[in-house]
């Protein structure tokens, strides 16, 4: 399993390789920069296809059409515009953008977005206005990632599911201007929906729960019950301790040998129980 050629053994091609190697001095340097893992202090370079931008005065990052599958870090701490639209994002993870206190407006159109943290936009409640999640593979969007966001959105060209919580998230979020017939649902959707405007259907149909109201009601019954539970568990536990102290009193202070049961001692039975 030897890695060493001796030159009398290499092939013309392989000894054409050996002589194009870089003379030593610069080996020892390439050697250098890989031996320190890549932690010499060096200017940080966007990634291939992204480039930061003033426009308008405002600090704004661009990486569309960048092949990106994944945000990219190091993103300049003031950016206010956030342009990474038309790449191969195929989720958002929690915290994304947390390192970007001033970001105002985020694009993540044109991407393969199937799923998005319900922190995703954490970190981001004071300064965000404007998301553009359009042209995405969203069936679905938690609506947690949009409580406390004052933004926005503009939600069309997904594959939407049309349920209770995409209209939970529209009682969240306000529509970019014109956007709301772009919001259609898709194959994953209710039979009767499919290929349907969602915003008409939200509006008269409630669809969280039974009739208006209906999340709410939900969350009262299933308090309800887990409190008859709570108080059905106590009840029984001081039925038993009550019961266990009326056993107690009647037997005798050392405890009695483990009798076997027999059937036709029965009045040991009626007392042991
Ligand atoms: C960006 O980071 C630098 C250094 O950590 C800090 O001094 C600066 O205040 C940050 N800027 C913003 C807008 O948070
Ligand atoms: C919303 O998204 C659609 C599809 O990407 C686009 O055509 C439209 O211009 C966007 N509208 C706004 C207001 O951003």
């Amino acid at each position: 399993m030897g890695l060493f050629f001796p030159r009398s053994y290499c092939t013309p091609g392989l000894c054409q390789y050996l002589a194009m190697l870089p003379p030593a001095s610069h080996l020892l340097s390439l050697l250098l920069v890989l031996g320190t893992g890549g932690t010499v202090p060096s200017p940080w370079v966007p990634p291939q296809g992204c480039y930061v931008a003033e426009e308008a005065g405002e600090r704004t990052f661009r990486c569309s059409q960048a092949g990106l599958s994944a945000v990219p870090t190091g993103i300049p701490n003031d950016t206010r515009k956030l342009y990474l639209d038309a790449n191969r994002l195929a989720s958002v993870p929690a915290g994304a953008f947390q390192h970007l206190p001033v970001l105002e407006e985020l694009d993540l159109s044109h991407n393969a977005l199937v799923h998005l943290s319900g922190a995703a936009f954490q970190g981001l409640a004071g300064s965000l206005r404007h998301l553009d999640l359009s042209a995405n593979q969203l069936a679905s969007v938690p609506v947690e990632a949009f409580v406390g966001l004052k933004i926005q959105v503009n939600l069309s060209a997904n594959p939407w599911r049309c349920d209770c919580a995409l209209q939970e998230v529209l009682r969240q979020v306000r529509l970019a201007p014109d956007t709301g017939t772009g919001i259609v649902c898709g194959p994953g959707a209710r039979p009767d929906l499919v290929g349907q405007e969602f915003l008409p259907l939200a509006g008269e149909e409630e669809l969280c729960g039974t009739g208006r109201g209906g999340a709410q009601r939900s969350t009262d019954v299933a308090l309800l019950v887990t409190m008859g539970g709570w108080l059905v568990l106590v009840v029984a536990y001081l039925a038993h301790y009550v019961w266990q102290n009326r056993d107690e009193t009647r037997r005798p202070l050392k405890p009695a040998p483990v009798l076997p049961v027999r059937s036709e001692d029965s009045s040991t039975l009626s007392t042991v129980v």
